[in-house]
């Protein structure tokens, strides 16, 4: 079994690429940020915890994601790699899964910082199928999104006020898995500053 990662900062295009990478490879994609939403809407005991780091753009304790990682790769559609989605976030979770399954490709989506907040302030969401979506660069067909589910959806984090913390989290947390994983030989970087479509055809050519 063999996994892939995306790699970078809040609103680089991680979620927009994963949903195309998916159709693909056949590879689910495993999202932290979507579990742990789904665990703060379920009431959850984890997800109360998380609530309090995610409303201040901070990451949520390693310990914590690692558990949801670790029962999550036990599901059978995991059997044969999965893509992860905002995993790993800092060295231990690195280290965590280095134990858990074997990483072919770390897909870095680099965006400078201050193309970041017209990214995230401008996103928005299907509550049907979660396809993303964007008011200017990316926005839904007029008659809604073709699920046929069509139902606006902002999340609560997406505001000027968290962005720079979830900026700076990066900066100072996850970034330094770029030097772990170049070493490693496994490391692509991918211009995310570009057409969406541009940037898939680039991934898919990475992951060949
Ligand atoms: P998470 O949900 O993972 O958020 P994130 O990493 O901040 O990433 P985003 O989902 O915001 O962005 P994205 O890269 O997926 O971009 P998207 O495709 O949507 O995490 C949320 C929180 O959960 C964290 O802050 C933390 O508290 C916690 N958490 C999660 N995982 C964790 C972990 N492993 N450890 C600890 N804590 C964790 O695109 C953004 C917008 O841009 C969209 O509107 C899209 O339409 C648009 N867009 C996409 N591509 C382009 C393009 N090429 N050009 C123009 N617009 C584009």
């Amino acid at each position: 079994m063999s996994s892939i990662v995306l790699f970078g900062p809040p609103g680089a295009g991680k979620g927009t690429q994963a949903e195309r990478i998916t159709d693909q490879t056949g590879l689910p994609q495993i999202s932290t940020g979507d579990m742990l939403r789904a665990a703060v809407k379920a009431g959850t005991e984890t997800g109360s915890l998380a609530k309090t780091y995610m409303d201040a753009g901070q990451l949520v304790p390693d310990e914590v994601i690692i558990d949801l990682i670790k029962e999550r790769i036990t599901h059978p559609d995991a059997k044969d790699g999965v893509m992860f989605d905002g995993f790993p976030r800092t060295i231990p979770q690195a280290e965590a899964l280095a134990t858990i399954t074997e990483v072919s490709h770390v897909i870095a989506i680099e965006v400078p910082d201050e193309r970041i907040v017209e990214r995230i302030c401008g996103r928005y969401s299907c509550a049907g199928c979660g396809s993303v979506f964007h008011d200017t660069f990316n926005p839904v067909a007029a008659e809604g999104c073709d699920c046929g589910e069509w139902q606006e959806k902002r999340r609560a984090d997406d505001n000027e006020g968290t962005v720079m913390s979830r900026l700076n989290a990066y900066h100072e947390q996850t970034s330094p898995l770029a030097e772990w994983y170049e070493s490693a030989g496994i490391f692509h970087r991918i211009d995310g500053d570009r057409a969406i479509d541009d940037i898939t055809g680039d991934i898919l050519a990475a992951l060949q």
